[in-house]
């Protein structure tokens, strides 16, 4: 009997399936020069996980530096392991704290991002005030938060998507191999929006690894979010979606826009302006 392949570390799977750090940076830097006239240098990623976005960021430049906050070490080893070492000639630039983004000090700088819907962990109104605010003190003067949130007519309920996930070459160089990637909404609950979402993996050779992540959250809503952030004392509240391709994908082109027309899934960006 032929032997199974060894299933290999979900962190490259992660990475390759829902990470787009390319695109968050290239998308903050942006705004951020368009509303400042300057280019951000310092940047903190909340919920950074292996810190893959922190790490483009001082690749970029050796003008740039970065904190990431998580508060699981395992998973930041994995970045301080397979991400950091690669960041290039200035590994003095990136530090990694494992510390809760409620209580975390870091100096300040000019952009937060908490990306993939993360912050959604604060169930209530109450938390996620006090992380915005915490987010806001973290920030230079003039400084931005941005973060991400999904909807549309399928997000608010159940739904099983699978999308095929392209060869990957991961930062350390380790090449993944074509494999499908499974979104399941497998909890909605229309009263207080609360979900339970999970990542399955299905690999050739391999086979399916179920419930490879776990997602318990209050999918919160744009309106919400903007509330919140200016209750937290920032000065205004900005939503950027995109359009679409002929195909009907995202064509990953983010605009400022005050009405969109509802979809099925959609991405938004959500910035607070300091
Ligand atoms: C969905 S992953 C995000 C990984 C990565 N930042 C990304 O964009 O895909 C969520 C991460 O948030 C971390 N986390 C959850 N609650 C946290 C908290 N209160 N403070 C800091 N990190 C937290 C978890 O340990 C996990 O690594």
């Amino acid at each position: 009997m032929a032997k199974k392949k060894p299933i290999p570390d979900l962190h490259y799977l992660y990475e390759a399936s829902v990470q787009g750090v390319e695109t968050d940076l290239d998308f903050a830097a942006r705004i951020f020069k368009n509303k400042r006239k300057r280019s951000p240098s310092d940047l903190r990623e909340d919920f950074c996980g292996t810190a893959a976005l922190a790490c483009e960021w001082v690749k970029r430049s050796p003008k740039h530096r970065a904190w990431g906050v998580d508060i699981d070490q395992p998973t930041l080893n994995w970045g301080l392991e397979h991400n950091v070492p690669n960041i290039g000639k200035n590994p003095g630039a990136l530090e990694l704290l494992c510390a809760d983004v409620l209580k975390v000090k870091t100096p300040p700088v000019d952009l937060v991002m908490a990306l993939n819907f993360s912050y959604c962990v604060f169930k209530t109104r109450e938390l996620l005030l006090t992380y915005f605010k915490q987010v806001r003190k973290a920030l230079k003067k003039d400084g931005l938060f941005v973060m991400d949130i999904y909807g549309g007519t399928e997000a608010v309920g159940t739904k099983l998507e699978p999308r095929k996930v392209e060869t990957f070459t991961a930062a350390d160089g380790t090449k993944v191999p074509s494999f499908q990637y499974i979104w399941d909404q497998a909890e909605y609950n229309v009263i207080d929006h609360h979900v339970v979402n999970y990542i399955h993996f299905k690999l050739p050779g391999i086979g399916k690894i179920e419930k490879a992540f776990t997602y318990d959250w209050r999918l919160w809503t744009l309106p919400e979010l903007q509330e919140l952030l200016i209750e937290a004392g920032f000065k205004s509240a900005e939503i950027y979606l995109h359009d679409w391709t002929k195909d009907g994908e995202s064509d990953d082109i983010y605009r400022r826009r005050t009405t969109y027309e509802n979809t099925l899934g959609w991405v938004a960006y959500v910035i607070g302006i300091k």
